[in-house]
């Protein structure tokens, strides 16, 4: 095949990747979330799997099976769960691959009983999410990190504002709207890194995630 990938080897080497939505409870049937299905953090693990890396996944709460030859899966709900969870794979992670779409925001509080409806508007508080990319940035010895950036508008110029706010080495971009991006099977991604870019042209996100490891390896 003249467009197949050429094969990442990451033989030897430990990848930790994140993937799903985080949700974020609001009181015992409510909570704020958002729409990754998951799909792409799943590829990504299955690929590097399959590519010879010990693999462990982080899920938020998603509806995928644990791809063949992950070595670890822990599952998590909320931003703070997901925070801990990365931060303590991440000490035995060569490559961290920040997949999962993390809620930037929780209800400053959660009821412990259902919240009852009365007339008229409702404001709700929101408290800010630990950055947990940001977290891994400060790890010494840092793993290779690379984050995600789903953007709708001005792709590079934002991407690269992340890749220098979150102490990333490389920014996966995809333009999110009708089609691409979130909840649809196919994704165009824009890698970013410090002095270079590469296209990954659209494609089935198992075919992306094995070019996006031949880009890391
Ligand atoms: N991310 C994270 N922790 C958060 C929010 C995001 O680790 N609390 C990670 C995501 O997993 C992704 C990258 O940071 O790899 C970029 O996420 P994104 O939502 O695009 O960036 P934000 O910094 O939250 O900026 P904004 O949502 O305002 O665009
Ligand atoms: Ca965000």
């Amino acid at each position: 095949l003249a467009s197949a990938p050429a094969a990442p080897d990451l033989r030897g080497l430990r990848v930790l990747v994140s993937a799903g939505p985080t949700l974020e409870d609001l009181d015992p049937v409510r909570y704020l979330g958002n729409r990754s299905s998951g799909r792409m953090g799943f590829a990504i693990a299955a690929a590097a799997a399959q590519a010879g890396a010990t693999v462990t996944l982080v899920a938020g709460p998603v509806s995928l099976p644990t791809p063949p030859g992950v070595a670890q899966r822990v599952d998590v709900r909320s931003a703070r769960q997901m925070h801990a969870a990365m931060l303590d794979a991440a000490r035995a992670a060569d490559i961290v691959i920040a997949a999962a779409a993390v809620a930037d925001y929780r209800p400053a509080q959660v009821s412990t009983h259902k919240l009852k409806k009365h007339g008229g508007a409702m404001i709700l508080e929101l408290a800010e999410n630990p950055d947990i990319l940001a977290a891994l940035a400060a790890l010494q010895p840092k793993p290779f990190l690379v984050g995600f950036a789903a953007e709708t508008e001005q792709l590079e110029a934002h991407a690269r504002a992340k890749l220098e706010r979150k102490g990333a080495d490389m920014i996966a971009a995809n333009r999110v709207d009708a089609g691409l991006g979130i909840e649809t099977a196919d994704n165009a991604i824009s890698v970013f890194w410090h002095g270079g870019q590469h296209e990954l042209a659209r494609a089935d996100k198992t075919t992306l995630a094995r070019e996006l490891l031949a880009l890391i390896a």
